[in-house]
């Protein structure tokens, strides 16, 4: 039914986690598996969108026909692949787990063990989402939650403070939620402070009901 509905509609999705090294073998990152982006990707390519999907480490694979696939390691390399496609996207959906911080230093060789404790000092990484939400113009910005205590009133604060038109939030505690699994249970909240509750679904469908919502903001606009 809903094929080639957003046909002509150019979208940029991120998913997966970010790596901050602070040697050559080692690294800072989360349990992203890029499941929720990639299928995502997915759904928007069956409803004839234009997908460019920019991906964190993960171990599964894109799906066939994108307009690009870029591999990134850390949130900075995000942060320069995004930009870089800005100005091509119309919609963009941030899936990806982006680390926050990075570590201060990274060592040139692989740190030894030694009987001394070490202290392994962050500092902040950029907020891309936030960045993009600063130059936002007509473009629409999705940004995903992933949050553990006090879940709406945090991803309400991000929605706005990043300038979002909406917020895709899943709290993380819950069997079925969140990282690794198939399946998500979400709530959308919108700019105008509208939420909409769902129940547990496979990311799939997730992935079709934000698709059909940013399919109802550009038939508002048109
Ligand atoms: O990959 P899966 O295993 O399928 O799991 C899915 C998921 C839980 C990773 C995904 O659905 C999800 O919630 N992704 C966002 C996780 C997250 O980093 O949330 P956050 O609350 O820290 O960030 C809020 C938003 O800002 C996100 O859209 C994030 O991409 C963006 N962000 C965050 C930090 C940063 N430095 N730059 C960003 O752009």
């Amino acid at each position: 039914v809903k094929q080639e509905d957003l046909k002509g509609i150019k979208i940029l999705i991120t998913a997966g986690p970010t790596r901050e090294y602070f040697d050559p073998v080692r690294f800072i990152s989360n349990r992203s598996s890029g499941k929720m982006g990639y299928k995502i990707a997915e759904a928007a390519l069956e409803r004839g969108a234009e997908v460019a999907l920019i991906s964190g480490p993960v171990s599964i694979s894109p799906p066939e026909k994108l307009h690009l696939f870029h591999k990134v390691e850390t949130a900075e390399e995000m942060k320069n692949k995004v930009n870089e496609l800005f100005q091509w996207a119309d919609v963009i959906i941030k899936a990806a787990a982006v680390s926050d911080y990075r570590p201060k230093h990274k060592s040139e060789h692989k740190i030894k063990k030694s009987d001394e404790e070490i202290v392994i000092e962050l500092v902040k990484n950029p907020d891309i989402l936030k960045e993009l939400g600063e130059k936002k113009g007509e473009k629409i910005l999705v940004g995903f939650a992933a949050e553990t205590d006090l879940p709406e009133g945090n991803a309400r604060e991000k929605l706005i403070k990043k300038n979002l038109d909406m917020i895709v939030l899943n709290d993380v505690t819950k069997q079925g939620a969140g990282f690794e699994v198939d399946t998500n249970i979400v709530k959308i909240l919108y700019k105008s402070g509208k939420i909409e509750e769902f129940p547990l679904l496979s990311k799939k469908e997730v992935a079709h009901l934000i698709l059909d919502r940013i399919k109802a903001i550009l038939k508002e606009r048109a």
